[in-house]
């Protein structure tokens, strides 16, 4: 089939490459000229295992294109609308200049017969106010989100674990499910649930599904600010919560909270649709889950002036991480980066390091010191502090090496993810998030 991918972010990119993976011609469109260079080149321009190959075979096999140029898309008789809905700046509502400037720049290439495939994260809503001019042209718009998660979007858009399709109430909708049905063919498996359902059910799926990962996260969150004033161990509880099936241990890591492009927006875009819905009290448990999230990183700051006597002024730390979560160089809403920030604001010295998001980081909060190098980082640190998880950290660090680099041993592992005994027993002294 012949795809437009419009919008090559961390979505469109991927997709874009995924789908000349399994055989269609593609061409990929974004308004930024630097990186459709990038993608042309096979360069992945964000940090994505897995991208760069796909990219470079897509190319190589002449059925992967990139372009500025709209009018490129015209070859394809099927449009996916992969552009970001960042939060607004004035308000928690998501942004849609770039989807209503996309469908405005579509318009003109569409035609009887033509597919328009919403993949945006949009307010409930949307999907039936663009359908009027789409289906003016003759085309017809589905709503198919996508659920990749950073890190293993690759894996994610090549084997999703449900596709889920909002097509309108007319005729055109079954045919347009049984099309995309057929385009997703070769990559999902025989038994991935196929949901095909209305718009608004298909657009409230995805931020159902962000809402709830958000809910639980900060629910083990809440409980480690419990657990701190109990001394009970946060980690403990989670492992024991987690082997009862009705709740699972998958996103009951207590730590510095969530971040990034999608989570945070998203609970604030929900909670900001449903009080222009009228339904404002069904959704307000949000904004306290965002709260906890936010409260994490405070608690950081308190932990490191604690740590540190109570002054942390000309006090040099370590902070291992900048991305929002391991395998990502992603830094957009970074509790470590923010934590970064908030410690350099309070006077200490304040060295961060994070093997993929450096240059992004120094993009985005240049007033602090960087390096890619763990070692340069801990150098003379009287504290370090871990904000991503990454193997490098996880792993890759031990209480001696640390020790003879370090002024002082002494270690907050806002992750959870180092073994405290094995700390402790290394001469550090040792704080978790919720842990005794
Ligand atoms: C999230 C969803 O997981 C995807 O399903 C969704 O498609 C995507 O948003 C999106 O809307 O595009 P992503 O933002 O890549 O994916 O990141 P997650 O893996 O969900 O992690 C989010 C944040 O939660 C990270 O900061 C991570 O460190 C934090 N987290 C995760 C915790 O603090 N504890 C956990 O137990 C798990």
């Amino acid at each position: 089939m012949r795809l437009s991918v419009i919008g090559c972010g961390y979505l469109g990119a991927v997709h874009a490459a995924a789908m000349a993976s399994i055989g269609h011609d593609v061409v990929g469109i974004d308004v930024d000229a630097g990186k459709i260079a990038t993608l042309a080149r096979g360069d992945a321009p964000f940090f994505e295992p897995g991208l760069g190959e796909l990219l470079v075979s897509g190319l190589d096999s002449g059925r992967l294109r990139f372009s500025s140029d709209f009018a490129d898309a015209g070859d394809a008789t099927i449009h996916f609308i992969a552009v970001g809905t960042p939060q607004q700046s004035e308000s928690n509502a998501a942004d849609l200049t770039y989807v209503n400037s996309a469908v405005d720049s579509l318009l003109p290439l569409l035609s009887a017969g033509h597919l328009v495939v919403g993949k945006s994260t949009v307010p409930v809503g949307t999907a039936a106010k663009l359908a009027e001019r789409i289906t003016a042209t003759g085309a017809t718009l589905v709503w198919n989100p996508e659920f990749l998660r950073e890190g293993w979007a690759v894996q994610d858009t090549l084997s999703p674990d449900r596709i889920v399709v909002g097509v309108p109430d007319s005729d055109g909708g079954s045919a347009a499910a049984e099309t995309l049905q057929n385009l997703y063919h070769t990559a999902a498996k025989a038994s991935t649930p196929f949901i095909v359902t209305d718009y608004a059910t298909s657009e409230l799926v995805k931020v159902a599904a962000n809402a709830f990962l958000a809910t639980k996260i900060s629910f083990i969150n809440a409980m480690a600010e419990i657990a701190e004033v109990t001394g009970a161990d946060v980690t403990t509880l989670a492992d024991a919560l987690g082997h009862d099936n009705r709740i699972g241990r998958r996103f009951l890591g207590a730590g510095i909270g969530f971040g990034g492009g999608c989570l945070p927006k998203d609970i604030r875009a929900l909670a900001a649709r449903a009080e222009e819905l009228g339904r404002r009290e069904s959704v307000s448990f949000l904004r306290e889950v965002d709260q906890i999230n936010l409260r994490r990183r405070d608690r950081v700051v308190h932990l490191a002036t604690a740590a540190l006597g109570g002054v942390l002024f000309k006090k040099r730390i370590a902070v291992l991480g900048a991305a929002f979560k391991p395998h990502s160089d992603d830094v957009r809403d970074s509790p470590g980066l923010d934590i970064a920030v908030r410690l350099h604001g309070l006077g200490a010295e304040v060295v961060v390091t994070d093997p993929a998001a450096t240059p992004n980081a120094k993009r985005q909060q240049p007033q602090l010191t960087y390096t890619t190098n763990i070692d340069e980082a801990l150098r003379d640190a009287e504290l370090a502090i871990i904000v991503t998880e990454w193997d490098e950290y996880r792993h890759g660090l031990t209480p001696s090496h640390a020790a003879s680099l370090m002024a002082q041993t002494k270690v907050i592992d806002g992750r959870n993810c180092l073994d405290p005994a094995t700390w402790r027993a290394g001469g550090f002294e040792y704080v978790g998030m919720g842990r005794p």
